[in-house]
């Protein structure tokens, strides 16, 4: 059961808790209009602390989709944390206006935090470089459109692995299932976090590393692009430094196979060249609307509605 439940990190959701939301979301995508009213009376807030596009507009797309209401702040510089208030304050007192909430914090551990203080339940819309479980819950959501299922899938994740909170959560989600294997590309200094490596040491995850794509993408069947983050950088120097280390081009992509699937979290900067788009295996917009029916079924099952 679902209902009423924090979503903070990915494998707050057991497997066959996945399958269900998966199985409602595509439910939903054959006849949205069943669902248009699952939801009328119930409030929704978001709650941005650090920019989004699709996560914000997604999540609210979805609460309206479903006949909900949302409301919320997309700065942070709009709201009273500019003039001090704690988190804890802040979610004490929307928590008592709305029934769930939708947050994205630049602090990891805020999320778990917030949940402590809040008296609906809270969502996970990204904290810092720790978590982002409903992108997770988008990338599964398109994983089983596209390939059918999850076991014995080849994932290649590359580019910012360091600090892209994508990757942590998609990792951590996709080792429960059999025979899944990770290709981690990336330069040595955004390289997975000793905290990842520990996980899927523990869940005996077979895994390997490389420097250049070309060397492993012909063996993949999905290749998980992410973006250098300039907002995680301390140092502009090293961000200029790393920020174009793989660029997703045509020619590329002739190494990789027919049925490779092409994923990105999204905003992209130059990490896949817009050549790149029309190719049949570039699913990264495909993945940006099951983004939304996967929230549509998320909020829907949290708030006990189906
Ligand atoms: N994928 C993702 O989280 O995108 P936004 O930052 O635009 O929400």
């Amino acid at each position: 059961m679902l209902k009423g439940r924090n979503l903070i990190q990915p494998n707050d959701l057991t497997v066959s808790e996945i399958d269900e939301i998966c199985t409602l979301a595509e439910q939903i995508i054959v006849d949205p209009v069943s669902f248009q009213d699952v939801c009328r009376g119930k409030i929704l807030a978001t709650l941005f602390f650090e920019p989004s596009t699709r996560t914000r507009l997604s999540f609210e797309a979805a609460m309206l989709h479903l006949g909900g209401m949302v409301e919320g702040f997309s700065d942070a510089a709009n709201s009273s944390t500019s003039k001090g208030e704690s988190l804890a304050d802040t979610i004490r007192t929307v928590s008592s206006y709305v029934d769930l909430i939708a947050m994205r914090n630049p602090k990891e551990g805020a999320a778990l935090l917030a949940s402590k203080f809040s008296s609906c339940p809270v969502i996970n819309a990204g904290d810092g470089g720790h978590y982002h479980p409903t992108q997770t819950l988008t990338d599964l959501v398109t994983i089983r459109a596209l390939k059918g299922n999850f076991e014995g899938l080849t994932i290649g994740f590359c580019g910012d692995l360091k600090f892209g909170r994508t990757v942590h959560s998609l990792a951590e989600a996709m080792s429960r299932y059999a025979n899944v294997k990770f290709v981690f590309v990336s330069p040595e200094e955004l390289k997975i976090p000793d905290w990842v490596a520990k996980f899927l040491d523990k869940a005996n995850i077979s895994y390997t590393f490389a420097n250049k794509m070309e060397d492993v993408i012909q063996d993949l069947d999905i290749l998980y692009m992410t973006r250098v983050q300039k907002e995680r950088f301390f140092n502009e120097q090293d961000y200029l430094r790393l920020k174009d280390t793989y660029i997703l081009n045509r020619q590329k992509l002739t190494l990789a196979r027919k049925d490779m699937i092409i994923l990105h979290p999204l905003p992209r900067v130059n990490e896949i060249s817009p050549e790149v788009d029309d190719d049949p295996r570039a699913a990264y917009f495909k993945q940006v609307k099951y983004g939304m029916y996967a929230r549509m079924a998320l909020i829907s099952k949290i708030l006990g509605v189906l």
